[in-house]
């Protein structure tokens, strides 16, 4: 069974070029430039003339059916995954869950259970440890060796639920090292952020926005300076820190990666789009629908701009969701009158393919960093490479066509995420997904989906190949 995607440029992450690309099962067969592709007989032919053609994008920090916040996050691994694949991800990396208290073998259980036989597009796992000990530390090992899960998120904020003190950190990080496997830090300083709320609570200041002000830049800045000592007190442990939002935690990666240290970053579209004020701060308890942590900054201050350039230079590697959609009514309400008691999380893995392609549109990032970010780092730094995020011979048939001259208007009414509104309601973006084939299937196509629940695979990770 053939298919070959006609016409188009391919955009790698080392840039454009026009070029055929053929599908032979699941696998790419070859790339043709296109005076040269050979006949194929009975080929199924997707025209993308005048379209690019790009590896589907790996979308690495995801959080479908996340207990969180006296609720469950409102995707299902169903509902998100069709989601993901209407807007161009063809991969997502979940964070399973242990618990405070559970062993990991069980969280771990209960997150297959969760997808297995649910996904439309293939997916892998993190792992969240929520309680580090000799238990859970040894259970590292395995998950390395046995499960392909081979990055562990630690949190230095939220105390009482996930987070560990820098003892903890300190072993997971050395047990990392030894194995060889990433450390996946949210990096603000929970316990100083928990007195910052329990004063706003007392003063009677209970808006969403208080969100935002109880959890300041700097309280970012200092976990991921600290995050950073320990890695390197640990023995140079690789070290990824994830939604990363203000100017001056990433002034700390720089600094670090400037000396040659194994740490990273992600940033997510929220915080290149969404602010504060204009958010956060809408009237009311509006502002609800954008509680996520780390907090959306100020645009009074530089972050967007250096967001941007720290994507441009690297400093920032990946540009992941954050994906963990709560709806308004009901979810997001349970913080009425409290703002400590909204559920964290935004949902956009529907839009993130787009969103920075209007980064592309604006003159802030090349093409060729476009599909870096979104496809071919994320899948080098969690070991799916090359499998996932390139369009190469032998490589999976992940490939979305792009379509530079259409727009998308993002709504609610138009998503296909499980949310009751849009954190990006109204945006208007020139570029559309046009085509999306995951492992040789066409999943989406004239904006109809294609694909069925159960076609997605677990993906076994590797070690990250970006540091080798
Ligand atoms: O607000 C967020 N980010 N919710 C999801 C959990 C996390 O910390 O990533
Ligand atoms: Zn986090
Ligand atoms: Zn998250």
């Amino acid at each position: 069974m053939y298919l070959l995607i006609k016409g188009g440029t391919v955009v790698t992450a080392t840039g454009a070029h026009p070029a055929d690309v053929l599908v032979e099962g699941e696998r790419i067969a070859g790339l043709f430039s296109p005076d040269s592709t050979p006949p194929v007989e009975g080929a199924q032919v997707v025209d993308a003339s005048g379209k690019y053609v790009i590896p589907g994008a790996v979308d690495v920090h995801t959080h479908m059916q996340l207990p969180f916040g006296g609720t469950s996050a409102s995707d299902t691994f169903e509902t998100g995954t069709r989601a993901a694949a209407f807007g161009g991800t063809t991969t997502i990396v979940d964070f399973a869950v242990q618990r405070t208290g559970e062993r990991i073998p069980d969280g771990l259980a209960a997150w297959h259970a969760k997808a297995d036989g649910n996904c439309h597009i293939d997916y892998g796992f993190h792992m969240i440890i929520g309680g580090v000990d000799d238990e859970s530390l040894k259970a590292m090992d395995s998950l390395v060796d046995a499960e392909g899960i081979s990055s562990f998120k630690l949190f230095m904020a939220y105390p009482g639920v996930f987070y560990s003190d820098d003892g903890q950190i300190l072993r997971a990080m050395q047990k990392a090292r030894d194995n060889g496997s990433m450390i996946m830090m949210h990096a603000e300083n929970g316990i100083a952020i928990d007195v910052l709320i329990g004063q706003a609570l007392a003063r009677g200041e209970t808006d969403p926005i208080n969100h935002g002000l109880t959890r300041p830049a700097e309280l970012e800045a200092e976990a991921t300076r600290r995050a950073i000592s320990l890695a390197q007190v640990a023995g140079d442990t690789p070290l990824y820190i994830v939604h990363l939002s203000a100017s001056q935690a990433l002034e700390a990666v720089a600094a670090a990666r400037d000396t040659g240290r194994n740490v990273f970053a992600e940033t997510c579209p929220q915080y290149l789009y969404l602010t504060l004020e204009d958010q956060l701060g809408a009237p009311g308890f509006e502002g609800a629908k954008w509680v996520c942590s780390t907090p959306l900054r100020s645009k009074h201050e530089p972050h967007q701009r250096d967001l941007w350039r720290g994507l441009r230079t690297n400093d920032l590697a990946v540009v992941s969701t954050d994906h963990c959609p709560f709806c308004f009514r009901e979810q997001k309400e349970l913080g009425i009158g409290d703002f400590s008691k909204i559920p964290n999380g935004i949902g956009g893995v529907e839009h993130r393919v787009d969103l920075l392609y209007q980064g592309v549109v604006d003159g802030k990032l090349s093409l060729a960093r476009w599909v870096e970010t979104l496809a071919t780092t994320p899948a080098r730094m969690f070991g799916l490479y090359p499998r996932k995020g390139v369009l190469a011979p032998g490589s999976d048939a992940d490939i979305v066509v792009y379509d530079p001259n259409g727009r998308t208007r993002i709504s609610v009414d138009t998503h296909h995420m499980n949310m009751d509104h849009s954190a990006y309601e109204g945006y208007e973006i020139a570029g559309k997904v046009d085509a999306v084939i995951s492992r040789g299937t066409v999943l989406v196509a004239n904006n109809t989906f294609h694909g069925h629940k159960g076609h997605g695979r677990y993906l076994p990770r590797g070690l990250s190949t970006y540091l080798l």
